[in-house]
């Protein structure tokens, strides 16, 4: 008989217990809502979604293990055992002194960089996450995104684009390391693509900002996956636990940014963790004045026993296989209907090169937003444009759309929700639309905001320029 470990097929890691009803629609009625949502995904009631794939954050199933803790949650206002579980879980797992609770990943951010940072400060690291990069600069500091040269190149296939680059940190450090606050690195670096940092980039950085007495936080969104790139990638880790490889990731750093809505696998939450007493004591200050109390921070006791369950969930080695295989499997399904794709597949996205799939589609007529539309109008599958939408902007002076670096599609697997056959479905809709790609259009946009237009502009199609 064959030892079941032998098996190339890699399942899902759970069985379902409970389960929420899919809404079929027809395309027609798809055509009518993306009109009426003025042509933006995020407009769209998620009940017309047939496969969510905006983000991974929040958007997770809970454990059987997570909804017990739910009902074990103390709603104490202060000294709540659940907190004293969460706190334990953590500092088990990350060797920081100081944690404090916080809503969601962004307010661990505000806070942060609130008591840290201001005018005339720079914030370097790999890639700055969109909100991360908001919070350093509304206090008026520079952020700076120093990632490795392989990042720049989406076709190119190297086992740690999310590395940051110690050449130009270290120049950056030469210059002006009295005006560096801390240096940031992402695990793993969602706006490159999801790419793993590894062990020895984060051990070289840790030297390097000794030498300048400069800290180094991690932002510890991805983490377990991270992790499980380092086992699976870095030679000298496939024997060790991502447990094991996980703290040696934290012993590097001086504290954490968490956003718990990704690898706590929770709907909601995250936290900060420090070392330093002096950042611990200011931060709890305001958290008070604007979280909540230092035990709960804006969170339910229910919800930080799901965070401390989730933490220790998602390090299991089966599940991180699988979650890793999930979207590699995704990625080999839309390179082989011959669309390219930032290589290798993430963590927890696959991205789309939509630039490099529409070439009939000019940078200003949104080939992102395009390709969005037109996977929703095929499949019901909801993605989000990570490209001219998001970061480019009008020239006040032209009126001119002007263009971001690149124009990808992120398709965000949400962690335990969605099977195999789901997935083959997403990939079935990416094929049918990779053979049809020149009937599908360019966009403008109708009108924005003033800040953060992919979530509230309105846009409309226009015709298709021919290829
Ligand atoms: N850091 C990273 C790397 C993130 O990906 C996010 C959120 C945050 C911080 C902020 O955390 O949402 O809990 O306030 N990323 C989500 C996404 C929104 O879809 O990638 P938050």
């Amino acid at each position: 008989m064959t030892a079941p470990d032998s098996f190339k097929t890699i399942i899902e890691p759970f069985k379902i217990k409970t389960v929420e009803p899919l809404r079929m629609t027809s395309r027609g009625e798809r055509a009518a809502f993306l009109k009426e949502a003025g042509y933006n995904l995020f407009r769209i009631a998620s009940a017309n979604v047939l496969i969510d794939l905006l983000t991974d954050s929040g958007t997770g199933a809970m454990s059987s293990e997570q909804w017990a803790g739910m009902m074990r949650g103390d709603e104490a206002y202060a000294g709540s055992s659940s907190f004293y579980r969460f706190e334990e879980t953590i500092k088990e797992l990350t060797g920081f002194r100081h944690v404090i609770p916080t809503h969601q990943g962004r307010a661990a951010e505000r806070i942060l960089f609130s008591v840290t940072s201001g005018p005339g400060k720079v914030i370097p690291g790999n890639h700055h996450f969109d909100t991360t990069r908001a919070n350093i600069e509304v206090t008026g500091a520079e952020a700076l995104d120093l990632p490795c040269r392989e990042a720049v190149d989406p076709s190119l296939s190297a086992p740690f684009k999310g590395n940051i680059d110690l050449e130009r940190l270290e120049s950056l450090l030469q210059d002006r390391a009295q005006n560096v606050p801390m240096c940031i690195i992402t695990l793993t670096d969602n706006t490159g693509g999801g790419q793993p940092v590894s062990l020895r980039n984060l051990r070289d950085a840790r030297t390097l900002l000794n030498q300048h007495g400069v800290p180094l936080i991690l932002d510890a969104a991805r983490f377990a996956e991270n992790a499980m790139f380092v086992k699976m990638r870095e030679p000298g880790n496939a024997d060790r636990t991502p447990r094991e490889i996980a703290r040696e990731q934290f012993s590097y750093a001086d504290g954490c940014m968490m956003s718990a809505k990704k690898d706590g696998i929770a709907n909601i939450g995250g936290f900060l963790a420090l070392n330093n007493d002096s950042w611990a004591e200011r931060a709890r200050q305001l958290l008070i004045l604007t979280e909540g109390f230092t035990t709960y921070g804006g969170l339910a006791g229910r919800d930080l026993e799901a965070i401390a369950q989730g933490l220790e969930e998602v390090l299991h080695e089966d599940y991180l296989r699988y979650r890793l295989r999930s979207a590699e499997y995704l990625g080999d399904g839309i390179r082989n209907a011959g669309i390219p794709i930032v290589e290798p597949p993430g963590g927890h996205a696959v991205y789309i090169d939509a630039r490099a799939m529409l070439r009939h589609i000019p940078p200003d007529l949104l080939p992102g937003q395009a390709l969005s539309c037109a996977l929703y109008v095929e499949g019901g599958v909801r993605t989000i444009e990570v490209g001219t939408v998001m970061f480019g902007h009008i020239d006040p002076k032209t009126g001119q759309q002007v263009a971001a670096d690149k124009d990808l599609v992120r398709l965000a697997l949400p962690r335990r929700v969605y099977t195999q056959s789901h997935i083959d479905y997403v990939i079935e809709v990416a094929e049918s639309l990779a053979r049809n790609r020149a009937a599908i259009g360019g966009y403008r946009i109708v009108s924005e905001p003033a800040a953060l237009r992919h979530f509230t502009g309105v846009f409309e199609p226009v015709e298709a320029v021919p290829g």
